[in-house]
């Protein structure tokens, strides 16, 4: 029987930086859910936070905690922020190429919450884009696509391998002596977000049928500037870097009314200026606009050439127009619960990393740009500590059935669109005990009636979400309980 020294699960920059910190000696599987590309490091735009010197390291950490409401693991913070110096450099040195400024030097901008320039940029504003493609031409280990996890292979505290989808009805086992878990957030279980379609939050449900520990599933953060009125799911996104840079919210008379609610206005923590457009709107009835107008018309293109030629395609001339703006799911700052080693809260050899983990280092909000920057640090702490470990599986130990599963049923499609309505509508920017409770129900009917595979993980995954909800009685951060 073939073992791998590691399975990665998710083909972001978390997975991806993994593979290329694992020595070429040892034998890798990266499994990916769809096509590599379909990850939420490939759509991030704005970039990657840093502290830009030593002295900056206070800062960092105190925007972090101030972001998260203070709800942080003040010890995973200082972590990332302590290793983001050497880590960027790391991946410089190795040939990923930030945006330079006019004296060549690292370009560093602003972003909501940010006390100073901090924000490291690729290709303008396609910064997940290029370190997604960098992360995949240096890849050297063996990469499946259409390989969709549907269990884990675990007894007692050892995770044995995984199991997975190779199509609608084939499964294949891998028995591996390390898992590492970067698989992602949960954004297609939202009706409308900004995510990767792969990212539906299967493998928490894993986790959650495992009794795993998951963490702060109820922190789920809404980015404030997506384009409003395009017909997918997927929302295209306007980067926080272009508040950040001198764009601003207006209602359609022109009235910039964030600074109503926060003394930073546009620049606020994000859940505050999501907040804020959703009451705003909801009070007054009028639209919500992004505009440009501190910019010149070349400067911005060169800035943002992605996003003019995105916005253009949808028939808006950047930057003399305003754009109809909402907030829509972004990230998920809970996940699989793990220690400062990167490893899933109780297990010897299983990892998470970026998004699909929670460190602490978000707390009840996330610093925007501090996600790429999660996943680079503690796939290197994942990487450092299963290579000092050494631990090896007896895959003969694993005696647990291999259960076939099926992948899909005829019920489903009708039921995960409900899914997705009932985690936009109750579990999303301002929420109600009495509408969690009833959501918590309906998902507990629908996890009894006889679904395929990855639509019961989704829902478990769902559940969680909602359960942990429903036990924080009060708002922090991301989480907003109406009071009656
Ligand atoms: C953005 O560019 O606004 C997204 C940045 C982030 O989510 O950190």
């Amino acid at each position: 029987m073939k073992v791998y020294d590691y399975v990665i699960i998710g083909t972001g920059i978390a997975g991806l930086n993994a593979a290329r910190l694992i020595p070429k000696d040892k034998r890798v599987l990266i499994l990916c859910k769809m096509s590599t590309w379909n990850c939420n490091t490939f759509w991030a735009q704005g970039g990657i936070a840093s502290a830009v010197d030593e002295n900056d390291i206070p800062l960092h950490i105190k925007d972090t905690l101030e972001a998260g409401v203070n709800y942080n693991d003040i010890e995973a913070v200082e972590l990332l922020s302590k290793k983001s110096i050497s880590t960027i450099k790391n991946l410089i040195d190795s040939g990923m190429k930030f945006d330079l400024n006019e004296e060549g030097k690292l370009a560093y901008t602003k972003e909501a919450a940010h006390s100073r320039n901090r924000i490291l940029h690729a290709d303008g504003d396609a910064t997940g884009r290029m370190m997604h493609i960098f992360l995949l031409e240096n890849c050297i280990h063996e990469i499946v696509t259409q390989a969709v996890v549907c269990d884990l292979l675990i007894k007692d505290d050892i995770c044995y391998g995984v199991q997975y989808f190779t199509s609608e009805t084939e499964q294949k086992v891998a028995y591996a002596h390390n898992t590492i878990i970067a698989s992602g957030g949960v954004g297609s279980i939202y009706r409308y977000h900004t995510n990767s379609t792969a990212n539906a939050g299967e493998v928490q449900g894993i986790i959650a049928e495992k009794k795993l520990p998951l963490k702060d599933m109820e922190m789920m953060q809404f980015h404030p500037t997506v384009v409003r009125g395009t017909s997918f799911a997927r929302k295209p996104l306007l980067s926080e870097a272009l508040r950040g840079e001198g764009a601003y919210i207006v209602d359609e008379n022109g009235y910039r009314f964030l600074f109503d609610y926060h003394k930073d206005g546009e620049l606020a923590p994000r859940d505050v200026v999501s907040r804020s457009i959703f009451d705003y709107n909801k009070k007054t009835s009028l639209g919500v606009y992004l505009s440009f107008s501190t910019f010149e018309k070349n400067a911005f293109r060169k800035r943002f050439p992605n996003i003019y030629a995105n916005l253009k395609e949808l028939g808006y001339d950047l930057p003399f127009e305003r754009v109809p703006i909402s907030p829509a799911f972004h990230y998920s700052m809970g996940g699989v619960e793990t220690t400062l080693d990167a490893k899933v809260k109780g297990m010897k050899n299983l990892y998470a990393i970026g998004e699909v983990a929670c460190t602490g280092v978000h707390g009840a909000n996330r610093l925007a740009s501090n996600s790429l920057l999660e996943g680079l640090v503690f796939s290197q702490i994942a990487v450092e500590k299963s290579l000092e470990e050494n631990f090896k599986i007896d895959f003969k130990e694993y005696d647990k059935p291999i259960i076939d599963y099926i992948r899909n049923k005829e019920i489903d499609k009708d039921l995960k669109d409900s899914l997705r309505e009932i985690m936009w509508t109750y579990a999303s920017i301002v929420r109600e005990l009495k509408t969690l409770e009833e959501s918590l129900k309906t998902i507990e009917e629908y996890l009894k009636k006889d679904v395929g595979r990855l639509l019961y993980l989704r829902l478990l995954t769902a559940k969680s979400i909602l359960t942990a909800a429903l036990n924080r009685k009060k708002s922090l951060g991301a989480h907003y309980i109406k009071e009656d």
